[in-house]
């Protein structure tokens, strides 16, 4: 493979853009977002939000787009380049996201397993049991890791084939084409869900219980530590996506512009969406007298069960509603599978002679034997355990590794020109750096240690074993990739 071939570019900025908007709007703005928006304050925690928003997610956004442009090339070159001894760091990060990838794709082939059953409503009257019990096949007892559940493996097994035939493929015809035909359907089957969600009788209960503030839940830190928390998921921020679809940038391109059309339309998805589920929760209040505090669950609990549930009080509305749903996590979950594949691909071609195909194809073979603990009766809860310790111990510590090494050590004032070439309306300049480079690291490490004391130190003894397991894995693998000698003479 030559390095033309290696250095491929989006064939056009609409393409980017809808790369980026389908890495963004994920399985996070679907199910996470309207439950962690309503347990931190309903309305009021709107304020956070945006606040995050504007001061910590796009000033981060345009640190991973800069370096993107700047450096063509992944994170693991661009640690090396500042200096070698920091390769190591640029590894560490990438083990994070791959993590992500072994289990967010069984949440994804949970959801494929609900796109034909929506169809019948298949789960029939105890949407509960039957996730749990006939899908998942779930216990909390460790040994259930030897019992597979056999519906959760076919389902992983497609969206691998998925995920793989669409990633391995050159960058345009691969994830650029699966964008540009997922990202829009996408929104429009959201549209056609809201639409008729907010005229559902009850919708309004629902809609004024999210938007209706708790103001004193502003004064709470927690409250804010879950806003930027949600930031960080939904915009991919702290798994390198961002500065790997960046390095395949054109030259011409706007970057403040394009950075703020992803971060507004992310966002303006996620509240939008959360309009439609809250309508439909309200619906279900309204119609079954149930609170609908109680109706709001943990996002795998409400997608697969609240939600079942309440199409099956829907009567016909819900053989509509529902196969739109699945579908439409479906899209939001592959497109966003898709992207945590990129960053890792791109970096092994960095410092490797290898096709993209064939890095591709070693991620995911990798990624699969390790997503198959998730296929077992074990693997609802052992998934919990990753997501939590992934979440809180990894992206967050990425945040302060990269804004330590971009803008600390290598500086931002390098990557504005590069920012600021094709800028029209916003340029930026020494407030992002001084924002970037002395605050968002602190606040990063502050809410990192919190996240640390509170979800990760004080566990039961099985989830200490995994997260020391994950621990080694995250700090051994990058380690040995890179004492690896390169073999590209430019790395
Ligand atoms: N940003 C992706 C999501 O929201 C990971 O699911």
């Amino acid at each position: 493979m030559t390095d033309e071939q290696r250095n491929e570019k989006w064939n056009s900025n609409l393409s980017f853009l809808l790369a980026m908007i389908g890495s963004a709007v994920g399985l996070g703005n679907i199910w996470r977002f309207p439950y962690v928006a309503y347990t931190n304050g309903g309305g009021a925690f709107l304020i956070p939000y945006i606040l995050s928003i504007l001061f910590l997610g796009i000033p981060l956004l345009f640190i991973e787009y800069g370096s993107g442009y700047k450096f063509r090339s992944g994170i693991s070159k661009i640690a090396h380049k500042i200096n070698s001894k920091y390769e190591y760091l640029g590894w560490f990060i990438q083990a994070s996201p791959f993590l992500i990838l072994t289990y967010y794709v069984v949440v994804v082939a949970w959801d494929l397993l609900y796109v034909p059953l929506s169809f019948v409503k298949g789960w029939g009257d105890n949407p509960e049991v039957f996730f749990n019990t006939v899908l998942l096949e779930g216990t909390t007892d460790p040994s259930g890791i030897f019992h597979i559940a056999i519906y959760v493996l076919i389902a992983l097994l497609i969206v691998w084939f998925i995920v793989w035939y669409i990633s391995h493929k050159n960058l345009n015809d691969g994830v650029g084409k699966a964008n540009r035909i997922l990202t829009p359907l996408l929104f429009l089957m959201m549209i056609i869900i809201v639409g008729f969600a907010v005229t559902l009788p009850g919708a309004s209960l629902g809609i004024a219980t999210l938007f209706t503030p708790d103001w004193n839940a502003v004064l709470n830190p927690n409250i804010w530590v879950a806003a930027f928390g949600q930031i960080l998921f939904s915009l991919s921020i702290g798994m390198t996506i961002t500065l790997a679809y960046a390095s395949y940038l054109p030259d011409e391109t706007n970057i403040p512009r394009s950075a703020l059309t992803v971060a507004i339309a992310n966002s303006s998805f996620e509240v939008f969406t959360a309009t439609g589920v809250f309508s439909i929760l309200g619906f279900m209040s309204t119609s079954n007298n149930i609170p609908i505090g109680e109706l709001v669950s943990q996002g795998t609990g409400l997608a697969f069960v609240a939600f079942p549930q309440i199409f099956n009080v829907m009567g016909t509305l819900g053989y509509i509603i529902g196969p739109l749903f699945f579908l439409c996590l479906l899209f939001a979950g592959i497109t966003s599978n898709i992207s945590i594949i990129e960053p890792l691909a791109l970096s092994i071609q960095d410092k490797f002679i290898i096709s993209r195909s064939r890095a591709v194809t070693m991620i995911c073979s990798v990624a699969f034997v390790i997503s198959l603990i998730f296929a077992t009766s074990f693997g609802g809860t052992l998934l919990g355990v990753f997501d939590t310790f992934v979440n809180q111990f990894g992206l967050l510590l990425n945040v302060v590794i990269q804004t330590v090494l971009i803008a600390g050590i290598y500086g931002l004032e390098k990557l504005l020109p590069g920012i600021n070439k094709n800028a029209t309306f916003l340029k930026l300049g020494k407030k992002w750096i001084i924002l970037c480079t002395y605050i968002i690291p602190v606040i990063s490490f502050i809410l990192w240690i919190q996240a640390v004391l509170t979800n990760v130190i004080f566990v039961d003894n099985v989830t200490m074993i995994i997260e020391l397991l994950l621990l080694a894995i995250m700090f051994i693998v990058p380690y040995l990739i890179t004492r690896h000698k390169a073999t590209r003479d430019d790395f």
